[in-house]
């Protein structure tokens, strides 16, 4: 019998910044999908990576004073990094730097290019560098900018070579009807058959205007396109031309999970690559929504970028991946706030999951010392009980089929929650009282603690550290990665006569108020840190600069210093006040040629003799490199002694 297997991608994120809180949700969600599919036995591969080409990130690079790849090398550190405090179990990182993908993509663009659906000619129009996308002048938005991203363009010319995607339309779209189910969610599935029906062009898949790339195989003066580029990681990912059988094994991908944003790439560009590749299509692409933070898009600018690190060590990586997968229905839009996250960790994890297993493991504890007892009778209330796990553990299967991870959550905590509500309808404390009732308490504790090894596993593919602690206060012997999907959906699979642990709360509750009160204090903190620095590097304050006494002052008369080719004793006017200073500019200036000059003198500088004579203040001049000086004057007429600021 052959392997039942699982292929999920990630799309490769760009390295031109640290990610943040909306890229660490796809991976989340693939992390979560593939883990799942693990429990239900399938050989699973997850592939995530970088999109290290083009001219974006050439462009990044030159602004940090670095060669591209020693500025991808640092940013792809810092995004497995974050995956390891994520947790997420990728198979495969693919860098489009690494050499394997690079004999890849050149195959591909031979492959294509000699099945005659690649052709040389001259390409002209508006090019969005962030997006890497060439736009026709009626595609552009009505500022006349990228019609995705809003930013400015620019009119291109160049020598390009083509691929013939138009004549793909047709196939595409026969193949979209005849899989219903390949664009994911349905609304958007709709989107992309207008866009086909309105029109494939053929896509320009090499540039000329920078380096940083694949070289086309048939001429090295082109650079491959980057999304051909990046598009052909998916394959790299799982061994393409280096181990069939591995690949024959995973290809097609059961899913590419990618932002919305994304999603033509994914299912117009990359199919239709496939088909004149003679390869198969992946089964499923999905486009989930974009997370946005307090309503608004994230941007460096209004400075409101969540970054996923500091959130995982503020509140643990469960919560953080909780909160992602619980909160926003996977295919739309949804908005982080710090207000929703605490009140949802809170409420479902602290509240929900923590009571029901701190509560029951107590019981165990008082009533039983600690040892699992049997359920040997039946309460009136265990019917619907097992009824709802039941039901629970279905659709959870049947709504991550769909990656309907909040519908998969929500469903869970209906049974934690129908636990808790077990425990206020049987009211174990009451049967405690009474000696008779010994196998009905035995009874509700041992279905608790049941359910509770359940759900523990069922969490398993989105919660990384709390299933494991559960376990630990469960005291279950087998190991936690032994166990499947099947054992949750079978009942009475804990041992009778384990020995529970009861342990600390497994999510401490958050205190809001306290949690801003720190975020108050670290943002102090940081202030201070960033003066410090600032004053170390040099800069002066605002304070520090007005400190400064700078004047207009009026010069009298002037006259060389004996003994020094280089000073001048000049007597200026500064407001009422007569004053004497010396200045070194005696090869620049005649005496003569500065008389009656208004000039910017520092006034407030510490009297000092210079030559044995008496200098109070300092004439303010600028000069080059070359040696040339002038003397700073003021462009308007102005009193002398008026200030400078
Ligand atoms: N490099 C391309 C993908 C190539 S795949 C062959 C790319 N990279 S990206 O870094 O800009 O974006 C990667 C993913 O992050 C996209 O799926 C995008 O939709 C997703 N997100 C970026 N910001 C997001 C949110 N605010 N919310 C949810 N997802 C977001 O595109």
């Amino acid at each position: 019998m052959s392997k039942k297997t699982f292929y999920v991608t990630t799309p490769i994120y760009y390295p031109n910044d640290k990610l943040h809180i909306g890229h660490t949700y796809t991976t989340t969600a693939a992390d979560a999908i593939t883990k799942f599919k693990g429990l239900q036995g399938y050989e699973c591969e997850f592939i995530t990576g970088s999109d290290e080409h083009g001219q974006k990130i050439e462009q990044s690079a030159k602004k940090h004073g670095k060669e591209p790849i020693e500025y991808v090398d640092q940013i792809v550190e810092s995004f497995k990094y974050l995956w390891d405090k994520l947790e997420v179990d990728y198979t495969e990182f693919v860098r489009t730097t690494n050499e394997d993908h690079f004999e890849d993509v050149k195959y591909i663009f031979k492959k294509v290019y000699d099945n005659g659906d690649i052709y040389k000619d001259k390409y002209q129009g508006y090019y969005c560098t962030p997006c890497e996308t060439y736009w026709t002048e009626r595609q552009l938005d009505d500022e006349g900018n990228c019609p995705d991203c809003n930013r400015s363009v620019e009119w291109m010319e160049e020598e390009s070579y083509f691929f013939k995607m138009s004549k793909y339309e047709e196939r595409l779209l026969k193949f979209l009807d005849e899989n219903p189910d390949f664009i994911q969610p349905a609304k958007r599935r709709n989107e992309m058959i207008n866009f086909i029906k309105d029109g494939l062009e053929d896509l320009c898949v090499s540039r000329t205007t920078f380096d940083w790339g694949i070289p086309v195989p048939i001429d090295k003066d082109h650079i491959i396109y980057v999304w051909f580029d990046a598009l052909t990681s998916y394959l790299t990912g799982i061994g393409f031309r280096r181990d069939e059988q591995k690949f024959n094994n995973y290809w097609p991908a059961d899913i590419h999970i990618v932002g919305k944003d994304i999603l033509r790439f994914h299912t117009i560009i990359w199919p239709t690559i496939l088909m004149a590749a003679d390869l198969p299509l992946p089964k499923k692409v999905f486009g989930h929504g974009f997370l946005l933070v307090e309503g608004g898009k994230m941007s460096k600018s209004k400075g409101n970028v969540i970054d996923p690190v500091k959130l995982i060590d503020d509140f643990g990586v469960d919560a953080v991946r909780y909160y992602l997968l619980r909160e926003i229905a996977f295919g739309t839009d949804g908005s982080y706030s710090t207000d929703s996250f605490i009140q949802r960790i809170n409420s479902d994890l602290a509240n929900d999951l923590g009571n029901l297993l701190n509560r029951t493991v107590a019981m165990v504890d008082k009533y039983f010392g600690g040892v699992v007892p049997q359920a040997k009778v039946e309460t009136e209330f265990d019917k619907d009980l097992e009824e709802v796990a039941q039901s629970t553990f279905k659709t959870i299967e049947e709504s991550l089929e769909g990656l309907q991870f909040s519908t998969a959550l929500e469903e869970l905590w209906t049974l934690i929650r129908r636990n808790n509500k077990y425990i206020d309808q049987t009211q174990p404390w009451i049967l405690a009282k009474d000696e008779k009732k010994k196998d009905e308490l035995g009874t509700v504790l041992y279905n608790l603690l049941d359910n509770l090894r359940r759900v523990a596993i069922a969490l398993v593919p989105f919660l990384p550290q709390a299933p494991a602690k559960m376990w630990e206060q469960l005291g279950i012997e087998e190991p936690l990665e032994s166990q499947s999907w099947d054992y949750v959906r079978t009942k009475g699979q804990l041992k009778v006569g384990t020995k529970v642990k009861n342990g600390d709360p497994i999510f401490p509750r958050i205190d809001v108020e306290e949690y801003y009160e720190k975020l108050e204090k670290e943002k102090k903190a940081k202030e201070a840190k960033e003066e410090k620095k600032m004053a170390e590097e040099n800069y002066i304050t605002f304070d520090e600069f007005g400190k400064l006494d700078l004047r207009v002052a009026e010069v009298l008369e002037v006259e060389r210093i004996e003994g020094s080719n280089k000073l001048l004793k000049v007597q200026v006017q500064l407001g009422q006040e007569k004053r004497q200073l010396v200045a070194g500019i005696s090869k620049h200036y005649e005496p003569e040629e500065l008389a009656g000059k208004k000039v910017v003198m520092v006034a407030n500088l510490k009297p000092a003799t210079i030559f044995g004579v008496k200098s109070n203040g300092m004439i303010l001049a600028a000069s080059n490199d070359a040696g040339d000086l002038t003397v700073t004057t003021v462009d308007r007429d102005i009193d002398s002694g008026s200030r400078v600021k």
